[in-house]
């Protein structure tokens, strides 16, 4: 993954490059470092920790030309070495890189082996320094596309060379976006990091290059043919990158959701039909995904089978893309994804495309490789989601899915009670905000080793998606489970202490989740129950009791969720983990 910013101008680019990477930590945070472009040298500073260090470490240094980045290790333990960025043997050339290079070691033993090159790190990344050095003869721009025609994988790509007043970049695979700004520009993994100078931008396509000059900036393909760019005027303003008051991105981003739903439905819902996805002989639609994507896949799947009678199927994107799928031109491929960016996603609509299948998505960031691989479906405009953990993401591409539903649904009295429905869940959540205390219920189970979520039909894969979040930021081990499945393992777990978090609403499969309660209450076990109506059932067999307030059965997960968000991010902050940037995870997965 890994965060790149870049800076040429008049001003001094440090203090926007060390704010940028900051800003672009969710990318990766394992190591930092950036190069300085000052006089025909090139000068590195770099550190194993985080940004934080890095600031520290170039307190006072002044360039006008400066290019940054923040680490997620995929080649090379993260340490020093492996940190970014890279110089060529001769230290004339520096890069950084955010992707992979399949053929690095195939290239390094060529460079080692024929011409005698000496390699310091154990990155993949280095290899790119040394090619440009390797076929540098005094015109950096093309030693720089002579490596692009040799390097293979993934790669955004920023390079400096220090006889040169000239930032190259390029991108295939990992995103880069130009900013400019009157003389000045900006060249990032994504524009957070110069929100506060220009909001205007070109997202680099796939197999383009940027070089930016004195002269202005110059948007090519690999061949060298300059191509003539629109330029984007980026629909939000710095203060949706900030925490404004939360002690976290991801509790600001939890608190955002009443009204990040009304953003993904609003101008949609009452037009429904300018959705642009073509539906016509569509008949079966497959929803590819990872991670919390996948889970609001699944929910898209019982809401879609359920309501508008369309098969549905979900699949890791991982798994889809590498077990000959059997796939029929009927078939619409849908990616489920908030970066835009997940490499498995963007394998997976490709190879669906190659066989012929239509393809869409359902995508938080507007020009992301998915969104243009894609060519239709719907943005879910939550806004910038900076905490690693997703969370107001799931909730949008849930309003997403009914959206869906809604344009795929043939029965005009349906759609117009879920579209009602719809228009009051922001108030709904509001409610559910000022009403429930999470955190006293949080705090009090936050030292048990274990947890099981359970929850049946709509229900089950919000269970497990309660469960992903705790363990991501807690790292307390959980899973979710279909609650009708305990009996067949899990319920071997179960003592006086484990909590399990059951999601109990009233409808078809109520009774049978209490019978599930009543199991594990018989056992001991500690239940935390989520629910949308008080019983007696509820009363006699839970420790804790969550209430959420009334939705119909398609907006449950979203109501149901939160208070697993909160959960999750109470315990997590009581046992005092790094909740904005876990441990070994990060926010855009862009390598396989
Ligand atoms: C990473 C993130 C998860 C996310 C998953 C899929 O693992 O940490 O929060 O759910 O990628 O990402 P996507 O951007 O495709 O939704």
């Amino acid at each position: 993954m890994c965060g790149i910013v870049g800076y040429f101008g008049e001003r001094n680019g440090m203090p926007i490059v060390l704010q940028g990477l900051k800003r672009l930590e969710y990318r990766g945070y394992d190591s930092a470092g950036l190069v300085l472009l000052k006089e025909n040298t090139l000068e590195i500073i770099k550190t194993k920790g985080k940004v934080s260090e890095l600031i520290a470490l170039a307190n006072g240094r002044e360039a006008k030309i400066v290019v940054g980045h923040t680490r997620w290790s995929t080649h090379g333990e993260p340490n020093y070495i492996n940190a970014h960025p890279h110089t060529s043997m001769d230290n004339s050339i520096a890069i950084v890189h955010n992707g992979i290079i399949e053929n690095h070691a195939e290239l390094r033993k060529e460079l080692q082996e024929k011409y005698n090159f000496t390699f310091r790190s154990q990155t993949d990344s280095e290899v790119i320094a040394q090619l440009i050095q390797f076929f540098y003869k005094g015109d950096f721009e093309e030693a720089f596309r002579k490596m692009l025609t040799k390097i293979e994988g993934a790669f955004g790509i920023v390079a400096l060379h220090k006889d040169h007043k000239q930032i190259l970049c390029a991108r295939k695979g990992s995103p880069l976006v130009l900013g400019v700004n009157n003389g000045e520009f900006f060249i990032a993994s994504d524009p957070s990091p110069f929100l506060e100078y220009t909001k205007e931008v070109i997202y680099l396509n796939e197999k383009q290059m940027a070089s930016i000059e004195e002269t202005g900036y110059k948007i090519k393909d690999f061949n060298g043919f300059n191509i003539e760019m629109e330029i984007e005027t980026i629909p939000f303003g710095i203060e949706s990158i900030q925490k404004q008051g939360f002690e976290h991105f991801m509790l600001k981003e939890i608190y955002e959701q009443a009204e990040t739903i009304q953003n993904c439905f609003r101008g949609k819902i009452r037009h429904i039909e300018n959705i642009s996805i073509k539906k016509e002989n569509i008949k079966r639609i497959i929803f590819v995904s990872c991670g919390t994507s996948y889970y609001a896949s699944l929910v898209g799947k019982y809401i879609l089978e359920k309501s508008s009678h369309i098969p549905v199927v979900v699949e890791y994107a991982s798994e889809f893309r590498y077990r000959h799928p059997m796939l029929y031109p009927t078939d619409l491929v849908i990616a489920v994804s908030q970066s835009g960016e997940t490499a498995d996603t963007l394998e997976a609509i490709r190879l669906a495309k190659k066989l012929s299948c239509s393809v869409a998505g359902i995508v938080n960031v507007t020009g992301s490789s998915i969104a243009k691989e894609c060519g239709q479906g719907i943005y879910v405009h939550a806004g910038p989601e900076i905490g690693v953990a997703s969370t107001k993401a799931f909730t949008s591409q849930i309003i997403a899915m009914n959206l869906l539903n809604v344009y795929l649904n043939k029965d005009p009295y349906y759609r117009a009670e879920l579209i009602e429905e719809l228009e009051q869940l922001p108030e709904k959540v509001k409610a559910f905000f000022k009403t429930q205390d999470v955190k006293a219920i949080a705090e009090k189970y936050k030292d048990s080793k274990y947890f099981m979520f359970m929850g049946r039909d709509i229900n089950y894969p919000v269970a497990m998606e309660g469960a992903l979040k705790l363990k991501e930021i807690s790292y307390i081990p959980a899973e979710g489970y279909p609650a009708g499945e305990m009996k067949h393992g899990p319920i071997a777990l179960i003592d006086e202490n484990t909590p399990t978090v059951f999601l109990v609403t009233k409808d078809t499969v109520y009774t049978k989740v209490i019978s599930n309660m009543e199991e594990v209450k018989s056992r001991k076990g500690k239940i935390i129950c989520i629910c949308n109506e008080m019983t007696e059932e509820i009363e006699r067999l839970s420790d804790d009791i969550i209430l959420i307030p009334k939705v119909r059965w398609e907006c449950t997960p979203i109501l149901n969720v939160l208070p697993l968000q909160l959960f999750a991010y109470h315990i997590a902050n009581a046992n005092g983990r790094e909740i904005d940037q876990p441990r070994n995870l990060a926010k855009a997965v862009s390598v396989e």
